[in-house]
Parts: C-alpha cells; structure tokens; sequence
C-alpha cells in the first residue's frame, strides 16, 4: 500500500528508448553484416513546417546512431499530389529503402490518405497504413504504429505487465488512442487487459479513469487528468504534448502533458514525465521496425 506521502516512480522514457535504439543497432549491424548492406529508411518531408522539421531531424539522427542508412526526401511546401506519388512510388522500388516514412501533416493540396495508400504495407513502418491497421485488429503480422507500440514496451520494460489489469485509454485517434486500445487488448505479449476507450462522448471521464490500473491519456488537452481522478497505485502513462506559453523560457513555452503530473504522482504507483516519457520512444520503435522490415526484406526490399 502506497502511503499518502509517496510519489510515484517515474518511468523514464529516455532511457528505455536509448536502450531500444541499442537494441536496434545491434540488429542492424548483424543485417547489414549478413546481406552487405544496411536497414534502410526513407523519411520524405514536404514543405518547412518547423515542428516537422523537428521531428524528420530527429529521426535521421537516430538512423546514423543506429546504423541505419537514411534517405532524405525533401519537396517543398507547393509540390502536387503527383510529385508526392511519384517520390514514394521510387521509394517503394528501391531494393535499399525497407522502410517509407511520410512525415504528416502535408501540406493542403495533397490527400494524405492516398499517400499513406501508396507505401507498399511491407515497407510501412508508421504502421498508418489501412492494411497495417487490419493486420494489427486481426492478431496478424505487420507493423504497429510506433507510438503505441512505445506505450507497450515502456509498460513492459517498468515492469508493468497489462496482463489482467483494467486498461483505460483516453482519445480515440488513429495514430494512438485506437491502435493502443487493440494492443492492449489482444491476446499476447504486452495485451491481455480488459479495456475501455473513453473519449469526447464519454460522459463522466472520472468515473472511468477512477477504476484504471493503467491509465493512458491521449486527449491532446491539457488538465484532462487531474486530481480525483486516478486510482491508487494505478501506472498512468500521459502521452500529450501541449505548448504552454513561459516567457520565463528561452524558446517561449514549456512543453506539458495531458495529466495533471503533480497532482497525479501523489497516487499514481508510477508515472511517464512529458517531456521524457513516452516523446522518445516514438523515435525508437520506428528504429525498431525499420530493423525488422529489413530482416524480413533480406537482400531485397524492391517491391512493385
Ligand atoms: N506526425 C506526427 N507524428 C507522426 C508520426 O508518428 N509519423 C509521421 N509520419 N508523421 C507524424
């Protein structure tokens, strides 16, 4: 039993990150070892948009720690839906690209969904695509989204195995609050809990995150969990990145979550920090799955 002075652990996302991306590079060496050439992974930006830009930085960095070649794909913000098309159907016959990433949002003019169509679904290491969302529902091989997979493992590595435990998601979007409800669910490694997915219709929020051992909060607003509002002893994992102004900061703004982090820790048995929870480990399952579509690619990734 926790007593009323105690804090919750706090998960730390950056280090099971580093260890997941040491993992990755270990894999990539005995692949690029065995087939003479490394995982590679296609990360194709369009348009300047400085969040973006960010994040496509990032992910590139990690490939060189990793071992991973990159291929940076760069057009800018006015191209059309068919020079969009025509950079990742190159992409998709490349024998040295095993994994396509298409940084979202693009830009107006270009229909995301049928650029996310167009990776082939063996080289779809966001795991956006419809066919890597079915397998994904089905129990079938493919790739899971990298944040929720994140989720999965920072759950795994803290030693907080979901199995048989009352899992309640907040937010129902694609990229995380749908797919995380199904892997939590599914019968298997990191799934076997019994799940609720609240989200804007939920009447009465509190009523549900009160009966959580695991409490994933996905909302994408700030304070949406905050006192009252969690178990004892419950894990809450807070996958929101909100932008609060801070003329106090350098840059204008301090980064916070989506769960009251002060309030919650007093309850919570163990708790992500925004920033270094669940943030870093986007990044590092997407290492992950470049690895593995390498591994299944072999010699090689072409695919018409
Ligand atoms: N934009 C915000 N998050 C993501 C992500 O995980 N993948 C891609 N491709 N774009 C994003």
């Amino acid at each position: 039993m926790l007593s009323a002075d105690k804090t919750a652990k706090i998960i730390d996302g950056k280090a099971i990150a580093a260890q997941i991306r040491a993992e990755a590079a270990r894999d990539a060496a005995a692949i690029a070892a065995k087939r003479g050439f490394p995982p590679g992974l296609a990360v194709v930006l369009v348009g300047e948009d400085p969040a973006s830009v960010s994040y496509v930085t990032a992910k590139e960095r990690a490939c060189a720690e990793c071992g991973i070649r990159s291929f940076p794909v760069r057009l800018p913000a006015s191209a059309s839906q068919d020079a969009v098309l025509a950079e990742v159907a190159r992409l998709r016959a490349d024998a040295a690209v095993d994994g396509i990433l298409v940084q979202l949002p693009l830009p107006r003019q270009i229909d995301e969904r049928r650029v996310v169509e167009a990776i082939s679904p063996d080289k779809d290491v966001d795991g956006f695509h419809p066919v890597s969302v079915g397998n994904l529902a089905l129990g079938l091989p493919g790739f899971a989204p990298c944040t929720p997979a994140g989720i999965i493992e920072l759950l795994l590595r803290s030693g907080c195995d979901p199995t048989g435990k009352h899992a309640v998601v907040v937010g129902r979007s694609n990229i995380v609050g749908k797919p995380v409800a199904i892997m939590l669910s599914r019968k298997g490694r990191g799934g076997n809990a019994t799940v609720t997915l609240c989200h804007t219709g939920t009447p009465d929020l509190g009523r549900f995150t009160r009966d959580a051992d695991v409490l994933v909060v996905a909302a994408g607003r700030p304070g949406t969990v905050g006192e009252g509002m969690v178990k004892e002893g419950a894990v809450v994992i807070d996958v929101g990145v909100n932008r609060i102004a801070d003329p106090s900061k350098k840059r204008g703004y301090r980064l916070v979550g989506d769960v009251d982090f002060a309030a919650v820790s007093r309850v919570a048995s163990a708790i992500t920090p925004v920033p270094g929870g669940v943030g870093p480990m986007t990044i590092a399952m997407l290492m992950a799955n470049t690895v593995r579509a390498a591994a299944v690619h072999g010699p090689s990734a072409a695919r018409p």
